[in-house]
Formats: structure tokens, sequence, C-alpha cells
């Protein structure tokens, strides 16, 4: 029996190659309904970020981070040679801001700044101090105030460089008050009422800041993606094909704008992705059911949550238990009780890798040693009795979690080839060997800048999605991918964006 629903479990997590062509296809005509209409799931949004920077910039700015495992308050200087230093703070959202009024998360916000200011030496927080000088140099040197640019993370459609409104809360936030409402003026209002000041001059998605900050530290890149908490990706687009930009002054400048696509809620319809009876009850138990359909195959909110699913049937199978003798604990009994952490923690203790590397030159571990270790983590991090655990057991649920990390890298593959393929770099490889000639960027490196807890910390992710990614668009071009680690992302974007805000202002003197 255990061996049939294993059986039962691979088939149903493992997506082939055919299944996974139809998905990116699905991905293209997305992609186009979104260019062309506002209001679809796929949002597609305009960003007004014009251009991509190439390194030689320079400046301090302040930067704030809403949307990932942390708040961050960060001060950027970007050093003009493709470098920069970055001083952060980081703060917990609580679940009460998350779910309570949006302006008791904004005043949070503007608190978590204030307090950043005030633990900082350099600069001074008396704005008067700054005018004119550097670091902070004020955009309005009428106005005394820093400059700061907002990382906001959620799908927000923007109307300008500096304001855009909430389209909808995704990854756990319910904020009240908040959707339709511009995001900068919430935060602006948070800052006013505290007399404090700073002013809100950029709003950028992670997605544009992976994006951005890539295209800063290595000199070029199309594609910024965050495989974290949530996942998404931004892109550079030529404007013309924008068509939803109408005949907007934004349309008639022509040239590229970046668009933040929100593939998150790809396929919200699920006529494409392969739905397991563990993702229908993750969604319906969400607190956006039917929405962000591939946010919730893919991304760390949520991969803890299948997994527990999946442990808690095995636990009561019937005729007999296969998990654990039938027994569970309150943490495996509580929603989001098991961390994506934790699966990736199970797959280092088999693969030997992060805290389980061995030292070089020591002996390999067996099998055994590799599942009583996992025995050691699931009893620690499940709250389990050690002696309900059995080896067999270890690897069952070691074989549950790389399922379901795998789905997720083949997936992620999808949403990147979509966008190779939509940009006219690469082909899909469905029709057997193509050429490569008469692409875009031929020959050339094609720069994607990811960022994000999964990509950064799940052993394998990368490899596994780059494998799924060769298969869909062909070796050739896949080699000349070159995805690369956008630490930082969010505080370095958002300078830059804060950047382009302040050489807009000056220009509009
Ligand atoms: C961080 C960025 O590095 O990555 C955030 O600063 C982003 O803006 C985050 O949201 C995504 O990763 P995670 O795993 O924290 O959601
Ligand atoms: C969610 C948000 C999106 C963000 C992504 C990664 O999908 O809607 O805006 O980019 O998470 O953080």
């Amino acid at each position: 029996a255990t061996d049939d629903i294993l059986k039962s479990l691979h088939k149903q997590f493992t997506i082939d190659d055919q299944t996974l062509f139809k998905i990116t296809t699905t991905f293209l005509s997305e992609i186009s309904e979104g260019l062309s209409n506002y209001g679809r799931a796929m949002a597609m949004i305009p960003t007004f970020v014009k251009g991509v920077p190439d390194g030689s910039e320079t400046g301090t700015f302040l930067a704030l981070d809403l949307g990932g495992t942390n708040l961050r308050v960060c001060e950027v200087t970007l050093q003009g040679d493709q470098t920069f230093s970055l001083r952060q703070q980081k703060y917990k959202v609580s679940e009460t801001l998350k779910t309570g009024e949006v302006t008791t998360l904004f005043d949070y916000l503007a608190d978590s700044v204030d307090a950043f200011l005030t633990e900082s030496s350099t600069p001074s927080k008396e704005p008067s101090s700054l005018i004119g000088s550097d670091p902070y140099a004020a955009v309005n040197q009428d106005t005394p105030y820093l400059p700061l640019a907002l990382t906001f993370s959620f799908p927000v459609e923007q109307s300008a460089l500096d304001s855009g409104v909430l389209l909808t809360w995704t990854k756990g936030f319910s904020a009240k008050n908040a959707v339709g409402k511009d995001v900068v003026k919430l935060l602006q209002d948070a800052f006013d009422r505290k007399h404090i000041h700073v002013k809100c001059v950029a709003l950028v998605n992670d997605t544009v800041g992976a994006l951005l900050s890539r295209a800063y530290t290595s000199g070029g890149c199309i594609l910024g993606a965050i495989f974290g908490t949530g996942t998404n990706g931004a892109y550079v687009e030529e404007v013309s094909k924008i068509t939803k930009l109408g005949d907007s002054a934004a349309a008639a400048a022509g040239g590229e704008m970046i668009v933040n696509t929100e593939w998150g809620a790809f396929n919200n319809s699920r006529s494409a992705l392969p739905t397991t009876p563990y993702d229908n009850k993750v969604d319906r138990e969400s607190i956006n059911p039917r929405f962000q359909a591939f946010e919730k195959f893919i991304s760390g909110m949520y991969l803890g949550e299948i997994a527990r699913n999946v442990i808690l049937s095995l636990i009561d199978a019937a005729p007999k238990p296969i998990l654990f003798g039938g027994r569970s604990s309150d943490q495996l009994n509580k929603q989001w009780g098991l961390d994506t952490a934790l699966l990736s923690e199970i797959e280092e203790a088999w693969e030997g890798l992060g805290q389980f590397s061995l030292a070089p030159g020591s002996v390999e571990v067996t099998e055994v040693e590799k599942l009583r270790r996992i025995q050691g983590v699931l009893a620690k991090r499940l709250e389990l009795s050690p002696p309900d655990i059995s080896l067999a057991d270890a690897d069952i649920v070691r074989q549950a979690c790389t399922l379901i990390a795998s789905r997720a890298a083949r997936l992620s593959a999808t949403a990147v080839a979509a966008i190779l393929v939509h940009t006219g770099r690469a082909r899909l490889w469905d029709q057997g060997e193509q050429s490569s000639a008469g692409l875009k960027d031929e020959g050339k490196r094609i720069g994607v800048g990811v960022d994000g807890s999964l990509v950064e910390f799940y052993p394998n992710f990368q490899t596994k999605l780059r494998a799924s990614l060769r298969m869909l668009i062909g070796p050739e071009v896949e080699s000349r991918v070159d995805i690369g680690m956008a630490k930082d992302g969010s505080g370095v974007g958002a300078a830059l964006c804060a950047l382009v805000a302040q050489r807009q202002s000056q220009a509009a003197r």
C-alpha cells in the first residue's frame, strides 16, 4: 500500500515535458492578454521605469522594503562603478499588522524608518543639515526632506513613478481599506502625521528592484524574478507592445519600459496548471481562494503548507497509517505549521549541504545516516516523538518534499521561458531542434536577476529550473541565459528608482 501511495504521489506531482510546453504556451497568451487589457488577473503592469542602469549611477538613498520575509529599511550608496554599499535594519511585521487597519500598518512603516534614522549616526536626522550636502542631496532644495523609495512587493497599478493604487493584497496580507488606495500617499500621510521629514519619491515592485540592481551590478539584465515568499517577474518591454496604454503620453514617448507581470496570478482558472487535491485544499483555506494560482504552486509561502497536507493525508491513510504510526502533532495540525525552510533542511540533510556539509576529506555518509539526520530534523521541527519516526517515514517525507519542490522549480522555468520567447530571445523547442538564427540578442548573454529565499536557499532549485528551461528553449539559448542573484535587489533597485525620480524632478524645475 505504501508503494502504491508513493507512486500516486509521484504521478500527481510530476509534470511531464509536454504539459510544461502547454503551460508555457498558455503563459504566452496570458502575457498578450494582459498587455492589451487592463483588469486581467496577470496584470502586466506598466511601471513607468524606462530603460535600465549601466552601473555608473551614484548617490545615497533611503529605501523601505515591504512584502518579503522582513520589513527592511536600508540606506544605499551607489558608488558608480557597478558597486554599492548598504546599511540595513530588518523589522518583523506581525499578523495583526498584516490583517488590521492599513493606517496602523503604514504608521508602523513610518515608525521603522524613524527608528532607523534615529539609530544611525550619519547622516543626521535633522533635515536642514542635509540640504545641498552629501549624502542625501535633497530632491527639492526648498523643501527639507530625505528622499525615500518604497519597494512594495504587491500588485500596484502605477500611474507614475511615484504613485499607484493597490490592486489586491497577496501573500497573507489583508490590511483593511488599502485596496484601491495610492500606496505612496498612504506612506506619505503616515510620515506627515508623525512629522517625519521623509518624502517618498518612488514606488517599485521587488521584481523591478531585482532587474534594476542586476543591471547595475552586471552591466545588463532583461528579467528580474523573485522566487521567495511569493513569485513574480518584471522584464523590459517595447512600449509599442503595451497596447493598453492607448494614445497616452507614455505610449507616445515610445522606447522601452519595464513591465511588472504579476505572474503569481498566472492561470487563475487553472486550465493549464495540473492541480492536485492538496493544492485545492491549500487554495480553499487561503485568504484569497482562486487567486494567485501559479504562486500557490511555487512560492515559499505555500510549499510547506502543501507538504503539511500531503503528510497529514499519509498519517490518515486507510486502512493503515503510512506515516508516524498514525500520530500527528500540534505543529502539524496547525495551518501554516510547516515552514518551507523545513523542506529545505530535509533536502540539505539528504544531499549533505548547508549545515550538513561534510568537511573536505571526510568519509561519505551512508543513506541510513542521512535518514537519521532527517529523523532528527522532523522530531525537532514537527515536535514529534522520536520513536514515532521510522527511517522509512523519514524517507517518505523526503520524497514528498523533493516532489513538491521539483514541481515548483519546473513550473518556474515556464515563466522564464515564456518571457524569453515573448521578447523574441528564444523559441519553444517542442518541435525538435531549431536554429537560433534571427533571434533577438543572438549569440549574446541574456541577463536574468533573481532573488528570494527559495532560489537562494532551497537546495538545487536553480539547477532544476535551468534543466527545465533547457528542455523548453533548447541548449543553445539556455546556455546564454546568465541567471545571477540580485542580492539586496530591492534596496539597490529602489535607490536607482529614486535616482530616476530625482533626475525627472530636477529636469522639471
Ligand atoms: C528580498 C527583497 O531580498 O527578497 C524583497 O529585498 C523581496 O523585496 C524578497 O520581496 C523576496 O524574498 P523573500 O523570500 O523574503 O520573500
Ligand atoms: C507577490 C506579489 C508581487 C511580488 C511577489 C514576490 O506575487 O503580488 O508583487 O513581486 O509576490 O515578492
